[in-house]
């Protein structure tokens, strides 16, 4: 059995048929091969998987895909514009904010949602905020960092108010 579903992806809209019992992480993975969002575990702990729903950040893990009918969906392929990084990418890469890279992608995204909530942020603020994203390299003060420089890169350049802009990447129609 499948079921239909509509939504908006990266600013694409997208219809596909799917498994009802497909998540958004394996749906955005599989079969809209964006597999810039991560698994990495199956405790929804990780953070690797988050994305923007509706413009707030989710673990894509933890909800069906069908839950999803309807929304607006943001993956970390749809945060750079034009070729030019979203200043929180820029921010990880200018501060080293990584190492094997894995948790990067749910981190910038968690990062993104929390400066358009909170523009105001302390690295008290982001090691709270950010507890439900892992990283197993860094030893996270680089990330601290960068959210910061983010912060004030968003903020500068005007993101921070407004959710993240999608960009028109993703195939626009998957029917599967
Ligand atoms: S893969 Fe979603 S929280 Fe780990
Ligand atoms: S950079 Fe390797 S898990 Fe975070």
């Amino acid at each position: 059995m499948t079921i239909s579903i509509s939504l908006t992806v990266n600013g694409a809209p997208i219809s596909a048929s799917i498994d009802p019992g497909t998540l958004l992480v394996q749906f955005l993975r599989d079969q809209l091969r964006l597999t810039g969002t991560h698994i990495g575990c199956d405790t929804a702990q990780c953070g690797a998987c988050t994305v923007h729903l509706n413009g707030r950040a989710i673990k894509s893990c933890n909800i069906l895909a069908v839950q999803a009918e309807g929304a607006n969906v943001t993956t970390i392929e749809g945060l750079a514009q034009s070729g030019t990084l979203h200043p929180m990418q820029a921010a990880f890469k200018h501060c080293h904010g990584l190492q094997c890279g894995f948790c990067t992608p749910g981190m910038v995204m968690s990062a993104v949602s929390l400066v358009e909530r909170q523009p105001e942020l302390t690295g008290d603020d982001v090691r709270a905020q950010l507890d439900g994203n892992l990283c197993r390299c860094t030893g996270y003060h680089n990330i601290v960092k960068a959210v910061l420089e983010g912060a004030e890169g968003m903020k500068s350049s005007g993101t921070a108010s407004a959710n993240a802009a999608p960009s028109a990447t993703a195939a626009a129609s998957v029917t599967a």
